[in-house]
């Protein structure tokens, strides 16, 4: 199999041939056709508590990162519940053991996947997995928005691939969504469903407040330009805070203050066939930014690293 590497976060990607792994009996070999960058797969590259964890619970030998993908069955084990020929959405976990999705195949367990409708595409469902499954579980299991449908919502970095997932799938449950982001992108977080916020203008949380209070603050930027304490001012009394982005300072509130919580979650069948049914119901559009070809993955990090994607960044095996 075909993988992208690299020795170091300072030594560039690179194309290296290693040897198939063996498929276990619930497991599923997928061929790859669409991976979605994440940041969390740069992050991984350059220390920190997430290489640490990979370090400990990852597989040995070289360090393949990345999470999403979309592909093919082609081949299953023999207790899988997916058959050959199945077209899939998934997500790798390196706490089995597993590969990055950097890759021309993953082999995962079966649950690690959802199935993919015909109508949907490769590329489309790449995007899903670590971004559609954070701005899901930030408005459902923490934000309840699933159960409050006049709830409104405030998306911090509306425009990245949590945020655009975060603002849609916050209408399709009934909610109004808020979204902050630059002045490029406040025509399209409004064509997205949200009333946008540019936080080029002034302070993006006091311009935020006429339209709470806020039922749930979906905080995919960082604390340290949209503090913690005034984002739990703009909230209901039942209101939540959910971070994907957590700093050190965070901790403390994350264990202490009910009305704050982190999401942190991997994408499995069970989170990830809401946000296919989504796709499939058109209540969700990905918006791609570039593709590239899996050999161009630095560029496509440097890009992400650089933090103004709009949507998505797809390499392609
Ligand atoms: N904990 C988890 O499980 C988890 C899961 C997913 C993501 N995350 C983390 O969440 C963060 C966002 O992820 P992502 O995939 O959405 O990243 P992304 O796609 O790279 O986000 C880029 C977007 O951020 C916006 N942005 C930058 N500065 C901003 C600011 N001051 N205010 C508002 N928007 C701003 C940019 O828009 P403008 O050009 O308009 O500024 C850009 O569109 C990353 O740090 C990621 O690691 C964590």
């Amino acid at each position: 199999m075909l993988v992208a590497t690299s020795k170091s976060a300072q030594t560039p990607l690179g194309l290296v041939e290693l040897s198939s792994r063996p498929v276990g009996p619930k497991d599923v070999r997928v061929r790859v056709r669409a991976i979605g960058v994440n940041p969390v797969d740069w992050k991984m590259r350059e220390g920190g508590p997430l290489r640490i964890a990979h370090r400990v619970v990852g597989p040995s030998g070289p360090l393949v990162v990345g999470v999403d993908f979309s592909g093919e069955v082609i081949e299953a084990g023999t207790s899988a519940d997916l058959g050959a020929g199945t077209r899939v959405v998934g997500g790798t976990d390196f706490s089995r053991n597993q590969l990055g999705s950097y890759a021309d195949e993953v082999v995962v367990n079966a649950d690690q996947c959802a199935v993919l409708p015909d109508a949907i595409s490769f590329d489309d469902a790449a995007c899903l997995p670590v971004a559609g499954v954070t701005a899901w579980r930030a408005l459902t299991e923490i934000g309840g928005i699933d159960r409050k449908p006049q709830a409104r919502v405030l998306v911090l970095g509306a425009s990245g691939g949590v945020g655009l997932m975060g603002i849609q799938l916050a209408r399709s449950l009934g909610a109004g969504a808020v979204g902050v982001c630059s002045s490029r992108n406040t025509a399209l977080v409004e064509r997205f469903g949200a009333i946008a916020v540019d936080y080029t203008k002034g302070d993006a949380l006091e311009a935020a407040r006429v339209h709470g209070p806020f039922e749930l603050v979906l905080h995919a930027v960082g604390t340290d330009l949209y503090p913690l304490g005034t984002c739990r001012s703009l909230l209901t009394p039942t209101g939540k805070v959910a971070l994907a982005v957590v700093r050190a300072g965070d901790y403390l509130a994350i264990g202490f203050l009910p009305s704050v919580a982190t999401v942190l979650r991997r994408p499995t069948r069970k989170t990830l066939d809401p946000l296919v049914l989504a796709l499939s119901r058109d209540e969700l559009t990905c918006l791609i930014e570039k593709k590239f070809p899996l050999a161009q993955a630095e560029y496509a990090h440097a890009l992400s690293r650089k933090g103004k994607v709009v949507g998505k960044l797809l390499l392609v095996p």
